[in-house]
């Protein structure tokens, strides 16, 4: 069941980056410097003063993110890109600001609370199955985005049956690419709004639908009956309209990425994907997560090769040392979490799939961070999983998922992405 398992890979840079080449990509792009020694080593620091800091040792991560995490701050740019997406909402908030919104909205991704939403994490996959025709070569991306944004639009924001998920579905990898540019006129200190105006964000078509839709969600709330969403647990304690414009990219995007590659490593290992349809089209009307064993297994083992989430970055508070190396304040720290999950020194086969590691009874996976972790570690952690355990095991419950001929090119420019798209023919299942 192992052989070779034509995934794509992600090639790192073979050699050092020069200071060029780290100013000319690394502000766009940061993945576009790591160099592949990050793949055999706990750190590795790039050339030149003030360089980032590439971290993929699980201690250190555990470090920077958790027990020093007051010592590494949120760089500027993942400030700004927050702030363009969340405003002053729970992920953009610092201080006690985050504490308070973070408190309030915790009580919705427990575990009882996740438990009563499979249910409709279930209908949103069949409403987007039932459109498919008996056969048909699907845009794996764009149909877990149908799937997840019905989701979002009914369980964390509740839409009230006006918000068009199919549009929002559409309309979030725009808004992505476009907060997510950045070039090297946003190393200037020049006034945030006015970058944001030089990259045209406020201009973008994308980004003024969704705004528009937050604000008018954000305003019917204010006249109809009392919710019973995530964003309920927000109101009166964090500012309402950026918080439902913020969910869109955090809950949409990440749990996207997740699935469409989760289909898509699927249709490549057909025995996977027969245990996963048998959990499936055992499911009845009340689902529970402890039918899905083998599909959470294969879940975390796609999270594992594809984290949604591959470059956590922080920056140095003040002049300190991490494991020998010395940081300066204000020097990036990037956690590597894509190397982390394929390091050669922690991981057998690491570049293999292989959903046994994540097997009852195996020893839980040390250097496995898809979510993060410490005070900010992502908040729907295990809502996500959940998530997309209920919808992989129904799409394959109902359609058998085969390759296409296609090669994905992987890109690790804000989220694990294919950048021609991620493929697959999906057949509907006889009997
Ligand atoms: C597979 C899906 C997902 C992945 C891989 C993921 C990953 C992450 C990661 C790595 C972080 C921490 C970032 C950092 O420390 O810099 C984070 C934070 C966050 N995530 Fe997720 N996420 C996913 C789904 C979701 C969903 C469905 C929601 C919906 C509510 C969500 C909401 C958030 C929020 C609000 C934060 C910020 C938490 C805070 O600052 O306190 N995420 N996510």
């Amino acid at each position: 069941m192992t052989g070779e398992l034509p995934l794509p890979r992600f090639e790192f840079r073979p050699d050092q980056p020069s200071i060029w080449a780290m100013l000319r990509q690394g502000v766009g792009n940061p993945a576009a410097v790591i160099p592949v020694a990050i793949l055999e080593q706990p750190a590795v620091q790039l050339p030149g003063p003030g360089a980032p800091l590439i971290v993929a040792a699980p201690d250190l991560v555990r470090e920077v993110l958790g027990g020093r995490s007051e010592s590494f701050t949120r760089d500027r740019f993942m400030r700004r890109l927050l702030r363009r997406s969340w405003g002053r909402g729970l992920a953009a908030a610092e201080g006690e600001d985050w504490q308070r919104q973070r408190r309030a909205a915790v009580p919705f991704f427990r575990p009882q609370m996740v438990q009563q939403q499979l249910a409709a994490f279930a209908a949103a996959a069949d409403a987007v199955l039932d459109q498919l025709p008996e056969r048909a070569e699907l845009d794996l991306v764009d149909f877990s985005a149908r799937i997840i944004a019905r989701i979002v639009l009914e369980v964390l924001v509740d839409g009230e049956g006006f918000a068009d998920p199919d549009a929002a579905a559409r309309d979030v990898p725009a808004l992505i690419r476009r907060i997510g540019r950045f070039t090297l006129l946003d190393l200037l200190p020049l006034p945030e709004r006015l970058l944001d105006f030089k990259n045209g964000i406020g201009r973008d078509p994308a980004v003024r639908r969704l705004k528009a839709l937050a604000a008018q969600l954000a305003a019917a709330r204010k006249l109809g009956a009392a919710r019973s969403d995530m964003i309920a647990l927000l109101e009166g304690v964090g500012p309402i309209e950026d918080n439902i414009r913020g969910l869109f990219p955090a809950a949409m995007e990440t749990t996207v990425a997740g699935l469409a590659w989760a289909h898509y490593v699927m249709a490549l290992r057909p025995e996977w994907q027969q245990q996963v349809a048998d959990e499936g089209r055992a499911l009845g009307t009340s689902i529970d997560l402890g039918q899905l064993v083998k599909t959470r297994q294969v879940v975390n083992e796609v999270l594992r090769l594809y984290p949604p989430a591959p470059l956590m970055a922080r920056s140095v508070a003040q002049d300190m040392e991490l494991d020998g190396y010395p940081l300066k304040a204000g020097q990036p720290v990037l956690i590597a979490a894509y190397a982390m999950h394929r390091h050669r020194q922690l991981w057998d086969n690491p570049d293999s799939f292989d959903p046994n590691r994540f097997a009852p009874g195996a020893a839980p996976p040390d250097a496995f961070m898809p979510f993060g972790t410490g005070p900010r570690m992502c908040i729907a952690a295990q809502f996500a999983q959940a998530e997309m355990a209920v919808v992989l095991a129904k799409v394959l419950a109902r359609f058998v998922l085969e390759p296409a001929d296609h090669q994905p090119q992987v890109s690790l420019q804000v989220t694990t992405h294919s950048v021609n798209g991620l493929k697959a023919v999906a057949r509907q299942r006889q009997g």
